[in-house]
């Protein structure tokens, strides 16, 4: 975002006179003027108040690194090495390139906008600038590619957890990890494995997709939601929910090395939005009733065989209507 200095300046919403920008930009009123034209292509809405100056129509919520940074807990701070950018492919490949390029610590990256965000199952994830927040982190774990078994389902807790403490209320997860409101998929996690890395070490990048501030999404083909819906009037701040996941993250990650996917079990099925409802599998034929989930993170249904058990990726599965 080239006009990014000018759109901060401007972000308290109050009249700047082009002098003052000027003076604080230390360029001319015309180089301003300029800018202002640029802010206006990249999508802000900016009013020109004649003889004082110009005005920030829409609030803006900028991504900055030192906020992020300043809310992070002290050890997650110490461990993480923090990329924010304007705009990038997607943030999980971008955590790829900061690990090639030999990041030390958790690499981390955040962008106010993706031209090829991805979801799941190949789908494309819709990543407008500006408006949600696009994070992902390169997790590493002792013990080979079987101790992973549940992970995606704790990331989903972590976020679960994490939006419930800023106030979201009615947060509940989709197996294997899809975030939900009531109205809508609020957000999701996509978690691609990087491969071992020597005897024993895996590495998986997990990014994470909330829709925070997203008014409008025509291309998008299925119920949605976003945190501006429950409460505009809220502050709905990306740095302070990035914080706030960051340690989440590293958190569970520990935990789960530790302890397992049991230790987590329960908070994952307390969230449950499949639980007592007819399923249908991908193909449309009702399977059974949601009885939660087994100690691996398997899902069970109960169909008129008995209780089957359903790995992630192996059928997808959504409410009966
Ligand atoms: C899903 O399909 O539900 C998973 C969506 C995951 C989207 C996030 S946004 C940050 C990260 N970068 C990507 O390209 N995808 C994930």
């Amino acid at each position: 975002m080239k006009s990014k200095v000018l759109v901060s300046l401007l972000s308290d919403g109050q009249v700047h006179s082009g002098e003052r920008l000027a003076r604080e930009l230390g360029v001319s009123r015309t180089a301003v003027w300029k800018q202002v034209r640029r802010a206006l292509d990249e999508g802000y809405e900016i009013d020109t108040v004649r003889g004082r100056g110009y005005r920030l129509v829409t609030p803006v919520d900028l991504l900055d690194a030192d906020t992020i940074l300043a809310g992070l807990a002290e050890p997650a701070r110490n461990r993480i090495a923090l990329t924010v950018l304007d705009e990038v492919d997607s943030t999980n490949t971008e955590v790829l390139r900061q690990i090639s390029k030999g990041a030390t610590g958790v690499p981390v990256a955040i962008a106010d906008s993706q031209t090829k965000g991805r979801g799941r199952r190949g789908k494309p994830w819709r990543s407008p600038r500006g408006e949600n927040l696009y994070l992902s982190a390169g997790l590493t774990f002792h013990g080979g590619f079987s101790v992973l078994d549940g992970l995606s389902l704790v990331l989903g807790v972590a976020v679960a957890e994490t939006l419930e403490g800023l106030g979201v209320p009615g947060v509940r997860l989709k197996w294997p990890n899809d975030i939900f409101l009531p109205d809508g998929k609020l957000g999701g996690i996509l978690v691609e494995l990087q491969g071992e890395l020597q005897e024993g070490v895996v590495r998986v990048i997990a990014g994470i997709g909330i829709n925070v501030h997203m008014s409008r999404a025509d291309d998008v083909d299925q119920p949605w939601a976003s945190l501006d819906q429950i409460s505009s009037q809220a502050d709905w701040s990306r740095n302070r929910i990035a914080s706030a996941l960051i340690n989440a993250l590293l958190e569970s990650a520990e935990t789960f090395a530790e302890k397992g996917f049991s230790f987590f079990q329960e908070s994952w099925q307390a969230r449950d939005m499949f639980k007592g409802r007819h399923l249908v599998a991908q193909g449309g034929e009702v399977i059974g009733v949601g009885c939660g989930i087994d100690g691996q993170g398997n899902y069970l249904v109960e169909g008129v065989s008995g209780v089957v058990a359903i790995r992630a990726g192996e059928i997808s599965l959504r409410v009966a209507l």
